[in-house]
């Protein structure tokens, strides 16, 4: 059952729904989900169910106990393939450590494919390190040419440039959302765009897939990569999605047990897809507590619902930041809030952003500062390090207050 009041989201049975909020008490104000989300007791019981009582290698045993986690590992690849509306779910969906490794995954399979110094790759200036550097290792290697599509003074990606940028390019890889700013992408566009100059579209929804529901079919996109801790799954895994043709031409990216059909002392045949990129016991259990996450986030949160309390409290966040600290406050990324997700990155006048991550933790009010592997991004903002808070469903009016509160006291003991 949803955990709806009305219309809204019931945050205070969702909160309930999570053993940290109980371990940590009231004074717990977790604003650092864009880093890693909390996870419900359902997940962590999963897991510990199956370590318990299901327990064994996948693909290898054929005895019952490790045909039942085969199952349970494959049950859970259809899980995260039906939630990425894939066409193909059990042959498309690749696991993986987290989506930094699909994205390196990418460049290794696919772009060592389709690149040579005759092609481009287009990205855009607000990428994380992880579509970023996987590119920039490979262009070391293969000596393409790297393009990237500009943002402006909001925070928005500057699309006229994108059909000058895309001339020739083989591969566009674009964030659905940024970690930063929170900027939510045109993905829709941009993959037209792409697609007319006949390149093929990788996207980063590391930050979009814990806040709404991914259509890979309605974005028309070619690669997904996602991640299972940012939407209360384990640590340790996330998927690549891609169509299956393109599964099929990329080349191995890890080599080892399980993802190969047969090996001499000479060569090696590569395992069907998606088998032949899983090199390695995989993360079984991660799985398995991924699929239930994934079970909370659509039955028991609903993302109509999800996507509404966390624009509500966006609002309610940017009008008390705005309103409790005036001018001592900058808030980047996009002014209009339909235009956003939940990531609120801000520098306050004269404290250091981790001075104010510091007192902002004296008051229970956990953020983020740094660079937040984005430092193209950074410099383009003309900073070294930025405070960043970051909301999720179990957030609320409270936890932002206290954030207000506590940016207060970090103003005083620096500029009084
Ligand atoms: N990519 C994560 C973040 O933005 C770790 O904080």
């Amino acid at each position: 059952m949803t955990a709806t009041q009305g219309a809204s989201l019931d945050v205070a049975a969702l909160r309930g729904d999570f053993p940290i909020f109980a371990e940590r008490g009231p004074e717990f104000h977790y604003l650092d989900s864009a880093a890693s989300s909390q996870r419900p007791a359902v997940v962590l019981d999963a897991m510990d169910r199956y370590y318990r009582a299901h327990h064994a290698n996948v693909h290898r045993g054929v005895y019952g106990l490790a045909e039942d986690a085969t199952e349970r590992y494959e049950h859970a690849r259809q899980r995260v393939g039906t939630f990425l509306n894939a066409p193909d779910p059990a042959r498309e969906v690749v696991f993986v450590k987290n989506a930094t490794e699909a994205l390196n995954l990418v460049a290794q399979g696919l772009g060592r494919v389709l690149l040579s110094p005759e092609t481009a790759v287009v990205l855009t200036e607000m990428e994380h390190h992880a579509n970023l550097v996987p590119w920039l290792i490979l262009q070391e290697q293969l000596g393409f040419e790297l393009r990237y599509l500009r943002f402006d003074d909001h925070g928005e990606l500057v699309l006229d440039e994108a059909e000058r940028l895309l001339e020739g390019a083989a591969i566009l890889g674009v964030t659905a959302m940024s970690n930063v700013l929170g900027t939510l992408n045109p993905v829709r566009e941009l993959v037209d765009r792409a697609h007319e100059a006949g390149a093929l579209v990788v996207v980063d929804a590391a930050q979009y897939a814990p806040h709404h529901r991914v259509d890979v079919q309605a974005w028309g996109a070619d690669l997904v990569a996602l991640t299972g801790h940012k939407m209360l799954g384990p640590t340790g895994i996330g998927a690549l999605w891609a169509r299956r043709e393109i599964l099929e031409r990329m080349v191995p990216f890890l080599g080892g047990g399980d993802m190969i059909l047969d090996v001499t002392l000479e060569g090696f045949v590569p395992n069907e897809v998606p088998y032949k990129f899983e090199a390695g016991t995989p993360p079984i259990a991660e799985a398995v507590g991924w699929e239930v996450a994934i079970d909370y986030l659509e039955h028991r949160v609903g993302f109509e619902l999800l996507e509404s309390h966390e624009q509500q409290l966006t609002v309610y966040a940017l009008e008390a930041l705005r309103e409790g600290l005036g001018q001592r406050i900058h808030i980047f990324g996009p002014k209009d809030p339909a235009r956003r997700g939940g990531v609120l990155s801000f520098k306050l006048d004269g404290v250091h952003p981790h001075d104010v991550a510091q007192v902002l933790d004296l008051h229970g009010v956990c953020v983020r500062a740094g660079h937040h592997c984005a430092k193209p991004l950074l410099r383009e903002l003309g900073e070294l390090a930025t405070a960043r808070a970051s909301l999720y469903l179990y957030n609320d009016q409270e936890d932002i207050d206290a954030l207000v509160r506590a940016l207060h006291d970090a103003w005083r003991r620096f500029n009084a």
